[in-house]
C-alpha cells in the first residue's frame, strides 16, 4: 500500500504565509512512491490553491467540516462546499477538536458520511489520553471510536477512507509512541474494520500514525508493519523540515 504523509497545520498561517509555505515546499525534492497532502486552514486554502498552480503535490486537505448540505448553521463549512472548491481530503474528529469544541462520536460518524458522500476522503482521528492508556483502557476506548466513526461509511467506493490513530498524549509532547504499541493499535483499528468491510477490505485502508513524529523517527514508523503513514503537526510547519521528513520516510 502507498504510505501517506499529512502535513497538518492546525491553526497556522493564513493566507500570505500559506502562499509562501507551499511556494518553498515545492521546491523540495520529495519521494515519488509516498502521497503527500497538507491539512490546510479554510481561509487558506485558496491562497494555497493559487501557490500549487498546476502542481498536484501536496494534496489539499481541510481540517474539518460541517456534515449538513446547507442552511442555517452560522459560522460552519460543508463538505459540498469543500468539493466545490476541490479538497481532495479532510480531516475529522482531531483530538484537539473533540477537546476544544466538544465534538462527540456521532458528530465525527456524520461529518465522515457527509465527506465521503461527497468525494472527499475523510481522515478520520481517533486517540487515548494518558489516564485511558494507564488505566489500560487505550485499546477499548480508540476501538469504539473507530467503530462509531465508520457507522455511515463504505468500503466498496472509489472514495477511501483514513483512519489516523493519534494518541493524545503524544501530540506536541515530544513523546512519541513507540513504534510497537502504535503497531498494535493499528492491528487493532484493522480489526474493527475487518469487523465491517470483511479482512481483505480492510488491508486496503490505510491507517496512518500521528503524535510527535519528526525528521528523526519517521523512518521507524514508515517500515513498522500495518503503519501506513504518518499526520505530522509541528515537524511540518517548516516546509523544508517537512521535505526533509518526507524525504527521510524512506529508505536511502
Ligand atoms: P505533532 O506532530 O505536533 O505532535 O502533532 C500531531 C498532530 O496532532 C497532527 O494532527
Amino acid at each position: 500500500m502507498k504510505k501517506l504523509i499529512i502535513s497538518n497545520w492546525k491553526m497556522n498561517y493564513g493566507p500570505i504565509k500559506a502562499g509562501a509555505w507551499i511556494r518553498a515546499f515545492r521546491r523540495e525534492r520529495l519521494p515519488k512512491d509516498v502521497d503527500i497532502a497538507v491539512a490546510v486552514p479554510f481561509v487558506s486554502l485558496p491562497a494555497a490553491r493559487a501557490s500549487l498552480g498546476r502542481a498536484s503535490i501536496p494534496a489539499l486537505s481541510a481540517q474539518d467540516c460541517f456534515w449538513a448540505e446547507e442552511g442555517a448553521y452560522t459560522g460552519e463549512i460543508s463538505a459540498s462546499m469543500l468539493h466545490e472548491f476541490g479538497t481532495e481530503m479532510c480531516l475529522v474528529g482531531h483530538s484537539e477538536r473533540r477537546a476544544f469544541c466538544g465534538e462527540t462520536d456521532d458528530m465525527i460518524a456524520k461529518k465522515a458520511g457527509s465527506l465521503q458522500a461527497h468525494n472527499i476522503v475523510p481522515v478520520i482521528c481517533v486517540g487515548d489520553t494518558a489516564v485511558q492508556r494507564k488505566k489500560g483502557e487505550h485499546m477499548k476506548v480508540v476501538k469504539a471510536q473507530v467503530a462509531a466513526a465508520i457507522a455511515m461509511l463504505k468500503a466498496d467506493t472509489k472514495i477511501p477512507f483514513v483512519i489516523a490513530y493519534e494518541p493524545v498524549w503524544a501530540i506536541g509532547s515530544g513523546k512519541p509512541c513507540v513504534p510497537q504499541d502504535a503497531r498494535d493499535m493499528h492491528v487493532a483499528i484493522r480489526g474493527v474494520l475487518a469487523k465491517k468491510f470483511g479482512a481483505t477490505t480492510s488491508e486496503k485502508i490505510r491507517i496512518i500514525y500521528g503524535g510527535s513524529v519528526d525528521t528523526r523517527n519517521i523512518l521507524e514508523y514508515m517500515t513498522t508493519m500495518g503503519i501506513d503513514g504518518a499526520l505530522v503537526g509541528g515537524a511540518s510547519l517548516d516546509p523544508r523540515n517537512f521535505g526533509l521528513l518526507c524525504r527521510a520516510a524512506v529508505p536511502a
